[in-house]
């Protein structure tokens, strides 16, 4: 049984911290995650394995990143922050059987309830990870996939989840890689200055008439052999190292969507060396850690470190 930070959360603060829609909620009702609020109801499904005709994106994603062994996880608790629409719950789910306790700062909490809910091995939190509701170190294993540079104080962030693992205990992370000056020459930390300000709809529905001709003309770089040079000006996601290889025109006309909205819209994007994040581990204290850059699907890859308090 883990205890909370708050003696009696569950029980004497339910009133303040409510219980809604399947999901206890210790937030503000508006905060810097709405754009992914927005987003994750939209496409709440989109990336979800059980929804998918072929690929299992999620799955061979999550398990090459964390090389877990689906036996070892038995009755273990994993804490998953910033969780989304909940394509690595469902996963965790569907593959283990351990407790999982899955938190998300923004509206998000509702379309991974939606996906996953109610599940007698979830626990759903809508709360930030500045301000997660558990007492420290009980977590066997934490992860956070897809969130530190989207936290507007990435060392906080780090911090704030290895104060969550218990002694020999393991905290995965993974996160936009800053290779050098030229991570930023891109069409996306150009446009973001103004994207990022634009209501929800106006910059989702920009995107959705672009998208077209987007697509066609990343495709037409690609096959003229000019994308790695010129792909990066488009704003439109990288189709080609980001999404499953194997989707129909109308799903990568969806995916597309949900991924370049994703890159425009939200408060912060900052990317990290992997060198600084490696720097964090230590400094808080983990005596085993590792970055890599690990490879999935056919020409995926994310940049990950891990370690072991
Ligand atoms: C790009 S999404 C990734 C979601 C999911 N992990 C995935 O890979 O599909 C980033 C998520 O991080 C969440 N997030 C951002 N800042 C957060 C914070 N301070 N605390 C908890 N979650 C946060 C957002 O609400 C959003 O759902």
């Amino acid at each position: 049984m883990l205890s909370f930070q708050r003696d009696g959360l569950y029980e004497g603060e339910l009133l303040r911290f409510a219980l809604l829609k399947g999901v206890i909620r210790i937030t503000e009702k508006e905060n810097y995650t709405d754009s992914f609020g927005f987003q994750w109801t939209k496409f709440a499904k989109t990336q979800i394995d059980r929804y998918q005709r072929s690929s299992k994106q999620s799955h061979d994603r999550f398990f090459a990143v964390t090389g877990w062994d689906r036996e070892d996880l038995t009755g273990k608790n994993i804490l998953e922050v910033g969780s989304g629409a909940g394509r690595f719950s469902h996963v965790v789910l569907q593959n283990t059987n351990a407790n999982l306790f899955s938190v998300d700062y923004s509206n998000a909490v509702e379309a991974n309830f939606g996906n996953n809910g109610p599940h007698e091995r979830l626990k759903l939190f809508q709360s930030s990870i500045y301000e997660l509701p558990f007492a420290p170190r009980q977590f066997d294993k934490v992860f956070c996939f897809g969130v530190l540079q989207h936290t507007p104080d990435v060392k906080e962030s780090v911090k704030c989840l290895t104060e969550m693992v218990k002694e020999g205990g393991e905290l995965i992370v993974d996160f936009y890689p800053l290779k050098g000056w030229h991570t930023k020459i891109h069409a996306k930390y150009i446009l973001r200055p103004m994207t990022r300000k634009m209501s929800h709809d106006k910059l989702l529905s920009l995107i959705e008439r672009n998208a077209g001709w987007l697509i066609r003309t990343y495709k037409f770089f690609d096959i003229a052999g000019v994308g790695k040079l010129l792909n990066r000006f488009l704003p439109i996601c990288d189709i080609r190292n980001t999404l499953p290889p194997d989707l129909s025109k109308e799903e990568l006309r969806e995916w597309v969507i949900l991924d370049t909205f994703d890159m425009y819209s939200p408060r912060y994007d900052q990317p990290q060396k992997l060198e600084t994040v490696e720097g964090w581990f230590k400094e808080f204290g983990f005596k085993e850690f590792l970055g890599s850059v690990v490879n999935y699907d056919k020409s995926n890859s994310v940049t990950v470190v891990r370690g072991i308090r």
